[in-house]
């Protein structure tokens, strides 16, 4: 165990500190790893403040990876149900091995992946930051689908300050993109508040950029759902958090509702203070 684990392991007693071999997010170092996990579960914990929610049992974390935030849910969340599915099948089987959770493999086409059960809260970390926004489409309906009515979904969008940060860091190569990735990519962001470029040789993967209210327009185009906010920059000063609440329950044939919510969201949440 590195200085690192152990010093989250001592603050966090709860917290299982084993790294698969896997994990692509433990690249970086582990002065990061931890951290990093840390900061998604205070902006979880913060959005279901905001948005109400009673209990969170059971959870769905997708794409999991290998564990970097769900070994967060589970030193939380001790005796939730958490769903673990990705289609990186070695992070799933190490999801469920390290941190007893329910494994499900994902398929690369959202509407193919089949999930047991509904979700008070899905967590969505990283993802919608590497797809377009057909991909986006395609996964919200997913995510939402799998929500309870009151249930929240919490997902992870880059925005404007994430754009501000990898210029510092990286301005001739955004993110690893190519020169005309990284050009495409700006110019749509700027012009229509969406951008995307797929990174070299990987065609449907790469990186997009949002403006908050472009995100909060999506979500609002979302059945049965209500209370689609942006907080800025709440994922370790780089991603944006935006998250919804399911209220009714959608025929997604039919296109109404079936059933009305159980559970009404909180009051509308303010938004996030400009820094
Ligand atoms: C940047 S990683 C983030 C992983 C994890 N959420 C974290 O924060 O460490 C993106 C993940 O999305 C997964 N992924 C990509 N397409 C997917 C799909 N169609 N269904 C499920 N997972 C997918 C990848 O396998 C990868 O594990």
């Amino acid at each position: 165990m590195n200085r690192h684990s152990a010093r989250a392991r001592l603050r966090h007693p709860r917290l299982r500190t084993r790294i698969s071999p896997g994990d692509t997010m433990y690249r970086p170092g582990p002065a990061a790893y931890f951290p990093v996990g840390r900061s998604a579960l205070h902006a979880i914990e913060e959005v279901l403040a905001l948005a109400g929610s009673g209990g969170v049992n059971p959870i769905l974390d997708l794409p999991c990876g290998h564990g970097r935030v769900l070994r967060w849910l589970r030193s939380r969340y001790p005796d939730a149900v958490i769903t673990a599915c990705d289609i990186d099948r070695p992070g799933v089987d190490f999801c469920a091995r390290t941190f007893g959770a329910e494994p499900v493999y994902g398929s690369e086409r959202f509407a193919e992946t089949r999930l047991p059960r509904r979700y008070d809260l899905v967590w969505c970390g990283s993802l919608l930051t590497h797809l377009d926004l057909a991909a986006w489409r395609e996964a919200l309906s997913l995510l939402v689908d799998a929500l309870r009515p009151g249930g929240v979904l919490i997902a992870s969008t880059h925005g404007p300050t994430a754009l501000e940060n990898i210029r510092r860091r990286h301005p001739t190569r955004l993110w690893g993109l190519d020169q005309s990735g990284g050009d495409r990519l700006i110019r749509a962001f700027e012009s229509g508040g969406f951008g995307y470029a797929d990174y070299p040789k990987r065609a449907g993967y790469g990186i997009s950029l949002a403006t908050p209210s472009f995100v909060e327009a999506v979500l609002a185009e979302l059945p049965g759902v209500d209370g689609g906010r942006v907080l800025e920059r709440r994922w370790a000063d780089h991603h944006d958090i935006a998250y919804c609440v399911k209220t009714s329950e959608v025929d997604t044939q039919a296109g109404g509702p079936l059933r009305e919510s159980v559970r009404r969201p909180a009051a509308k949440p303010r938004r996030s203070a400009p820094r």
